[in-house]
């Protein structure tokens, strides 16, 4: 009898060896010390026992089962370790691979640079200001000397909306330059004044390599007792080098808006062919990156300014054609096709 109870302990002790896994322990404990198990079969035979063999075999079977139960703790635990080191081995944090970048927003070429310009005008003593892209006729054209139906209006041609009050139908349109910002400025305030002005414009125009219908402009206001060209000469050419550098040339020249008087136009030398001529500059080796001239008397006048006592000068430059000559960049249009290659190179 006990050799056979013999024979089962050995055998339940390798198969357990066997067990690789704590699913397989678990199979290997339900059939042996399970309720069904070979050891509860075995104390179930006792009542069939010589009553003599009763209490020696009982006993025999008890330490079994707790032979049993032992070796199954111990195999549990090594097991456990075993699994646990594993699975720190497959999910290791491997600390050499490279990190992944966060995705990281940037400013638009044409804001930085729009900041840079401002940057350049404060250091100089201008305040930057802003103003609305939608704007009354009044602001846009007519203080500006620029009445209904003047022939000038030609040179900004927009998209309108009308605007109905009790006062009647007043045209409202998307601005097509920040001068109206001038007349607000100079509502507000009396002289001295200093601004500069960035903000979107709008146009209705054939887009081209030059040419888009939205840009940004940076508007120029300067007014004060005795302010004259050779400070609106000074002040563009000192910003002109402190953005593009000493070596690049400037070419001021005649030019007519009818808000100023006289008026002028300053033009950088061409980057891309480096004044010979080409394609971005119309043959002419020069861009053209704004317009400027004295404030016309009747814009002042029209504010409150007495222009026997008040002079200044304003300026109006295309942002979009500034960035374009610092970048090289060949085509306006890239900055609002919002291709990411090109963008993420600023
Ligand atoms: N507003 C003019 C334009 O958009 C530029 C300008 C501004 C000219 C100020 C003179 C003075 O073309």
């Amino acid at each position: 009898m006990t050799a056979v109870l013999e024979e089962m302990r050995r055998g339940a002790l390798l198969e357990l060896e066997k067990a690789e896994t704590l699913a397989a322990v678990e199979c290997w404990r339900l059939s042996y010390l399970g309720k069904k198990g070979a050891v509860a079969q075995a104390l179930a035979r006792i009542p069939g026992l010589p009553p003599a063999d009763r209490r020696s075999f009982g006993a025999a079977v008890n330490d079994i089962k707790r032979a049993l139960e032992a070796a199954l703790e111990e195999r549990r635990k090594t097991l456990q370790e075993v699994e646990v080191a594993r699975s720190v081995e497959s999910g290791r944090i491997d600390v050499t691979l490279p990190g992944r970048r966060p995705l990281m927003g940037g400013l638009h070429p044409v804001t930085k640079m729009v900041r840079e310009i401002c940057a350049a005008f404060a250091s100089m003593g201008f305040q930057v200001v802003e103003g609305p892209e939608v704007e009354w006729d009044y602001y846009n054209f007519e203080a500006l000397n620029i009445p209904k139906d003047h022939p000038a209006r030609d040179m900004w041609d927009t998209f309108w909306m009308d605007y109905k009050n009790e006062q009647g139908d007043r045209p409202m349109l998307l601005r097509t330059h920040t001068s109206p910002m001038q007349i607000r400025v100079m509502e507000k305030t009396r002289p001295p004044v200093r601004v500069v002005v960035p903000g979107r414009c709008y146009r209705y125009e054939a887009t081209d390599a030059t040419h888009e219908s939205m840009l940004y402009q940076i508007e120029g206001l300067a007014v004060d007792e005795g302010i004259t060209l050779a400070d609106l000469k000074g002040t563009l050419y000192e910003f002109a080098k402190k953005l593009f550098g000493k070596e690049r040339r400037v070419r001021f020249r005649c030019d007519y808006f009818p808000f100023v008087e006289p008026g002028a136009e300053m033009a950088i030398d061409c980057f891309a062919c480096q004044g010979k001529g080409c394609r971005l500059c119309s043959d002419t080796g020069w861009i053209e990156i704004l317009g400027a001239g004295m404030v016309h008397p009747d814009v002042l006048r029209r504010v409150g300014y007495d222009p026997d006592v008040f002079t200044g000068f304003a300026f109006g430059l295309g942002a979009e054609r500034v960035t374009m000559l610092r970048y090289d960049i060949e085509d306006i249009r890239h900055f609002y096709a919002n291709d990411l290659r090109f963008l993420r190179q600023f």
